[in-house]
């Protein structure tokens, strides 16, 4: 509790707010000091007092040696881990709590961690939160409270900028690749603002908002955004810009969306030396959208697949776990190949057809990035160098 008053000062907040869940990004092991923060609250008698989700971990629990960490990181993470458990956490362990069965209600005041599940609670779900960084998230699971500022409260929901998509052809907007493309601008261009996108299709997906949300967290700060007719507090302009008619307007062309994708590639070269998708961990649907694709085609390079491992057993239940098994995928869940060494040592070209990947890839692995699609990635993998389409980026 001293913990999160004092953070509530530090962010002028006047109170706390209770809240009804939270998301912990804390048991990811990024150095010994966070295995000894959660062991000590272990050891004080610690126990969450609101429904707690985990995000990754360092290690693949149910694969074991996919990590190769050394001895000593695997001894932490396993510690690190252990400690959240022992908090009471829920071992779910995926970066997209929201599509393993925790799904705050409307207006629900939430203390998440992980930035794209922040922006999918905030924006698709409408629920109410923060960013919370490591350790604050436990403290905030531990006490049921968090300090009452920025996106808690509805004075800072509403929308200060609006993007207007309705130039960009239809064409793209039904292609999941244009959704981290367009978050990846959202995130340069807006940052922590909040902007009302409008002129998007009306049955736009949960999957292609996750990617949206993904992708401009990575780039910038997005946390919160209103697709208008679509997210559930932006059912019209109007409500959610408060009828203001002055807010600043932005319109989505062909110029800045190609600035968007031209930085999620960092080398043009043909090579392809590993793939890896599901960046928010993929969904139930995603995951068959690639069993699909992979279906009866041979794989040259290492092909990676993250997912959590709730939706890995729906996926082993339906018979296209092992599909993928069969074609070389790799599936790696309770962690991902960004935050922690999976991809093979030395380096060299990694294709992904997710923002968050093609965003930390370069700095987390060592690795260029080339984006694309999902098919491209399949694609690229079957042949071994870069497949991509380009079209459909002009008009
Ligand atoms: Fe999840 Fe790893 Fe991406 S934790 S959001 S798959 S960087």
């Amino acid at each position: 509790m001293r913990v999160v008053v004092a953070a509530a000062d530090l962010l002028d907040a006047e109170r706390l707010v209770e809240i009804a869940s939270a998301h912990v990004d804390g048991c990811l092991y990024h150095g010994d000091g966070g295995v000894e923060f959660a062991e000590r609250l272990v050891a004080g008698g610690g126990k969450v007092r609101v429904p707690t989700t985990l995000n990754v971990g360092a290690l693949d629990l149910l694969h074991p040696g996919r990590v190769r960490g050394g001895a000593h990181h695997e001894a932490m993470a396993r510690r690190q881990m252990k400690a959240y458990l022992a908090l009471g956490c829920e071992p779910t362990w995926t970066c997209a709590p929201y599509q393993a069965g925790h799904r705050p209600r409307f207006g629900e005041q939430v203390a998440w961690g992980e930035s794209n599940a922040v922006a999918f609670a905030n924006s698709v779900l409408g629920a109410r939160t923060e960013r919370y960084g490591d350790f604050l998230d436990a403290c905030c699971a531990l006490t049921a409270r968090a300090p009452l500022h920025g996106l808690h409260m509805a004075e800072n929901r509403v929308a200060t900028v609006v993007v207007d998509a309705s130039g960009v052809p239809d064409t793209l907007k039904r292609r999941n690749v244009f959704y981290p493309v367009l978050g990846t601008w959202l995130g340069l261009e807006v940052g922590r603002e909040v902007a009302a996108i409008v002129g998007l299709p009306g049955d736009v997906t949960e999957d292609q908002l996750k990617a949206l949300g993904a992708a401009g967290a990575s780039s910038g700060s997005v946390s919160l955004f209103h697709v208008v007719g679509v997210t559930p507090e932006a059912p019209t302009l109007e409500a959610v810009t408060e009828g203001r008619g002055d807010v600043r307007r932005i319109e989505l062309s062909a110029q800045r969306l190609r600035m968007a994708l031209e930085r999620l590639s960092t080398t043009a070269a043909d090579a392809v030396d590993a793939v890896a998708v599901g960046c928010p961990h993929l969904s139930p649907g995603e995951f068959r959208a690639l069993a699909r694709l992979v279906r009866g085609r041979r794989l040259r390079v290492p092909f990676y697949a993250c997912t959590g491992r709730g939706v890995l057993a729906q996926m082993e239940a339906t018979g296209d776990a092992a599909l993928l098994a069969e074609a070389g995928v790799r599936i790696v869940v309770d962690t991902c190949v960004v935050v922690t060494p999976i991809l093979p040592e030395g380096g060299g070209v990694l294709m992904t057809c997710s923002g968050k990947f093609a965003h930390y890839g370069p700095s987390n692995t060592g690795y260029d990035v080339v984006y694309g699609s999902l098919e491209d990635c399949v694609a690229s993998a079957v042949a071994g160098r870069v497949v991509r389409e380009e079209a459909g980026w002009s008009w």
